[in-house]
C-alpha cells in the first residue's frame, strides 16, 4: 500500500527519495512521485503512473534540486493510477506539497467547502484536500507555522493518514504526522529522515523513532526532530527501537527475486525462532506477560488475521485445540469488525497474527477485542509495529524483512510461533506435562531440516508447473490441516500467477467444485500420510475419473499416490501431523513461483496487491 518517504539535510534529497521509494516498492503501488524544495524556496516535483524506474528516468532529465523533500508510491483508492493523481499534491498557490498514505473519509464534504471558498482541484484524489487545508491554516490561524498548520488541517480529517509536508516558505523543514497509518523517523549526521516503515531507513541508520497517532514531527536540516503530541506538548522520550537486521537482509543477495530468497530462508527463520525457547520449566514465552494462573483460566481463544496470516490461524486452531484443549475461533478481521453480535466469555483471549503488524482491519479488530476486555497477544514479524505496540504482549517471529508481496517465510514462522504459544498454554492449563512439551519442542527442531529437504526437491515443482502454463483455472484439495495448506497454496498461485485457483476441503469438493473438472483440468491434492489419507485418495480418484491432471503433495514412499497421479511433490515423513503444513506448503510456494515465472510475471510485485494493507 502507499509508501511515504521524506528527507531534510545537507545532501541533495532526490537521490535518497528515489532509493527510498524503491525499497518501498514491495508494499504494492501503481504510481510514484517526489517533490523537493531548494534552499531559496523553489518547489520542484516529478511524478508519473507506473514504476519507480520510470520516475527515475523523469527525475534524471528534470533534475529536481533541493536538500529537503518528500516522495510517495501510490496504491490507487480514489481516482485511477494516472500522472495527475500521483502524489505529491500541491495547494492552489503551488507552495505546499503533501504526500499521504491512508484514506480521507470526509474528503467530499471538505472538497465542497474548499471549492466554495475558491480553491481549485486538479486530481480525483481524496488527498488533494490536505494541501489546501494546510494552506488555509498556514496563511490563517497558524500564522506561517507549518507544523501547526499541519495539525490544524489534520484536525479536520476523518479516516487514516501518514503525511509528509514541505513548503516553499520554510525550505529545510519537513513536517510529518500520522493517524492510523505507520510512520517512523530517524536522525543522522547528514539530516533527518521519515518513512512509512524501516525498510528505506535501514540504509542510513539502525535506530528509528516511532510516532504515535496525532503526533506531529518537525524535521530540520541539522537532523533535529521535534515531536509534539495531540495537546501540542513536546514528546521528550518518544518510543524507539533498533533495527535488528542488517540492510543487506533486505537485498536480493544473488537470488533472482525476493520470493525465491524468502522461500529459501525458511529453515533459518525457524531455527532463529526456536533458539532458546526451551527452558527448565517448559516453553519460555515471557512475551505473553500473563501469569500461569491467568493463562490457565483462558477458556476461549479468538484468532484475528487476514490473508496468509488467516491461514496460519486455521492451523494454529488445530494445534491449540489438540494440545491445550481450549476452543478456538478464527476470524477474518474484516468480518469480525462488523459482526455486532460477537460473543466472548469472561476469559477469552485474542491472538492477533499479522506479519506486518500494520494491517488496518487486523488492528481495528484487535482494538475491538481489547475494548471487549480481552487480553490481546500479537504474533508479528515487524519490530515496533502498531499491532505489537498496542497488544498486551507480542511475539516477534524474527523472520527478517519479507519483501515479496506473497508471504512465505512469515507463514511458516508464524505457524511455529503459534505452536509455541499452544504448548505454553497446554502446560499452563495442565493439558501437557513438561516432558510432553519438551518432546513436541524437539519435534519442532526437526522442521528446518525437513524444509531443507523439500527445498532440495524444487525440480519437482518446476516440472509440475508446466501443467499450469496455459490453464485458466485450478482446484486445490486437502483434508484437516492439509485443507489449510490447500487454501494457502491456492492463494499463492492466484496472487502471483493470476491463474484462478479455488481451494476446498477434499470431501466438500463433490458438493460443487467437481462440476469444474473436465479433461486436463489441474487439481493439486495435498495428501500426506495421515489418518485422512485414504479419504483424500478417494477424492483424487473422483477427479481423475473426470479427466483431471492431479499434482499430489505426498509423503515419500506413497506408491499408491505415485501410480495414480501425473505429478507428485514429495515430502519427507514428519514426526507430527501438525508439522506437515509447515513442510508441505513449501512445495506449493515453489509451485506458484514457477508457474508465475513460466507465465512471465513479476513474482515479487503482483498487480493490484499490497504487502501491507493499511486501509480498511
Ligand atoms: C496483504 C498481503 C498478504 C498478507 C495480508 C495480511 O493482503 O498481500 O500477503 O497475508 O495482507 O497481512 P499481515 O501483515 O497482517 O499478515
Amino acid at each position: 500500500m502507499c509508501g511515504v518517504v521524506g528527507y531534510t539535510g545537507t545532501k541533495q534529497a532526490a537521490p535518497w527519495l528515489l532509493d527510498g521509494l524503491q525499497t518501498l516498492e514491495y508494499r504494492g503501488y501503481d504510481s510514484a512521485g517526489i517533490q523537493v524544495v531548494s534552499p531559496s524556496g523553489n518547489l520542484h516535483g516529478v511524478k508519473c503512473a507506473g514504476r519507480v524506474a520510470a520516475l527515475r528516468e523523469r527525475a534524471a532529465s528534470a533534475n529536481p534540486v533541493g536538500t529537503c523533500g518528500i516522495g510517495h508510491t501510490r496504491w490507487a483508492t480514489h481516482g485511477a493510477p494516472t500522472d495527475k493523481n500521483a502524489h505529491p499534491h500541491l495547494d492552489g498557490t503551488g507552495r505546499i506539497a503533501v504526500v499521504h498514505n491512508g484514506i480521507i473519509e470526509n474528503f467530499q464534504e471538505l472538497k465542497r467547502e474548499l471549492m466554495a471558498a475558491g480553491h481549485e482541484f486538479r486530481s480525483d484524489t481524496d488527498t488533494e484536500v490536505i494541501p489546501h487545508l494546510i494552506q488555509e491554516a498556514f496563511n490563517g490561524p497558524a500564522k506561517g507555522d507549518l507544523a501547526l498548520a499541519v495539525r490544524n488541517a489534520a484536525d479536520r480529517l476523518e479516516g487514516s493518514w501518514a503525511l509528509g509536508v514541505i513548503c516553499a516558505d520554510c525550505p529545510g523543514t519537513l513536517v510529518v504526522t500520522r493517524n492510523g497509518s505507520p510512520l517512523v523517523v530517524a536522525t543522522t549526521e547528514d539530516g533527518a529522515y521519515a518513512a512509512s516503515d524501516v525498510m528505506p531507513l535501514a540504509s542510513v541508520t539502525s535506530h528509528v523513532v516511532q510516532l504515535n497517532d496525532y503526533d506531529v514531527a518537525t524535521l530540520t536540516a541539522d537532523g533535529t526532530i521535534v515531536i509534539r503530541d495531540r495537546d501540542w506538548r513536546v514528546v521528550e522520550s518518544p518510543g524507539s527501537f533498533d533495527i535488528d537486521w542488517d540492510a543487506s537482509a533486505a537485498k536480493m543477495g544473488g537470488y533472482s527475486d525476493f520470493m525465491a530468497k524468502e522461500i529459501s530462508e525458511q529453515p533459518e527463520a525457524i531455527e532463529r525462532l526456536l533458539a532458546g525457547r526451551l527452558g527448565k520449566h517448559g516453553i519460555e514465552l515471557d512475551e505473553l506477560k500473563l501469569t500461569r494462573e491467568e493463562l490457565a483460566a483462558v477458556d476461549k481463544i479468538v484468532i484475528i488475521a487476514c490473508g496468509t496470516s488467516y491461514h496460519v490461524g486455521l492451523v494454529a486452531k488445530a494445534a491449540i485445540e489438540r494440545w491445550a484443549k481450549v476452543p478456538v475461533e478464527v476470524e477474518y478481521a474484516s468480518e469480525f469488525n462488523y459482526n455486532e453480535d460477537y460473543l466472548v466469555t469472561d476469559h477469552t483471549m485474542c491472538l492477533v497474527i499479522t506479519q506486518s503488524g500494520e494491517t488496518a482491519d487486523t488492528l481495528a479488530a484487535a482494538r475491538r477485542m481489547r475494548g471487549m476486555g480481552c487480553n490481546v497477544f500479537a504474533i508479528t514479524n515487524v519490530l515496533g509495529s502498531t499491532a505489537a505496540r498496542e497488544a498486551d504482549g507480542a511475539l516477534y517471529i524474527q523472520a527478517g524483512p519479507e519483501v515479496a508481496v506473497a508471504s512465505t517465510k512469515a507463514y511458516t514462522a508464524q505457524m511455529i510461533a503459534s505452536y509455541l504459544f499452544a504448548l505454553r498454554l497446554a502446560l499452563a492449563n495442565g493439558n501437557m506435562t513438561p516432558e510432553e512439551v519438551e518432546k513436541h519442542y524437539h519435534d519442532f527442531e526437526a522442521v528446518p531440516d525437513l524444509m531443507r529437504e523439500v527445498l532440495s526437491r524444487r525440480w519437482q515443482d518446476k516440472q509440475a508447473a508446466r501443467r499450469f502454463r496455459d490453464k485458466v483455472s485450478s482446484l486445490f484439495l486437502g483434508r484437516n490441516v492439509s485443507a489449510t495448506t490447500a487454501y494457502e497454496g491456492a492463494l499463492k498461485l492466484k496472487e502471483i500467477s493470476y491463474l484462478h485457483a479455488e481451494a476446498y476441503p477434499s470431501g466438500e469438493m463433490k458438493h460443487g467444485p467437481i462440476s469444474l473438472i473436465e479433461s486436463g483440468f489441474p487439481v493439486v491434492a495435498v495428501v500426506p500420510a495421515d489418518h485422512v489419507h485414504d479419504k483424500t485418495v478417494s477424492n483424487i480418484q473422483e477427479c481423475l475419473a473426470r479427466g483431471a491432471v492431479v499434482v499430489a503433495v505426498a509423503t515419500d514412499g506413497d506408491e499408491r499416490v505415485a501410480k495414480m497421479c501425473q505429478e507428485v511433490l514429495w515430502i519427507p515423513p514428519c514426526p507430527d501431523q501438525l508439522l506437515v503444513p509447515a513442510v508441505s506448503v513449501i512445495h506449493l510456494q515453489l509451485l506458484a513461483r514457477y508457474v508465475a515465472r513460466d507465465r512471465g510475471y513479476d513474482v515479487d510485485k503482483p498487480r493490484n496487491l499490497a504487502k501491507s494493507v493499511t486501509v480498511e
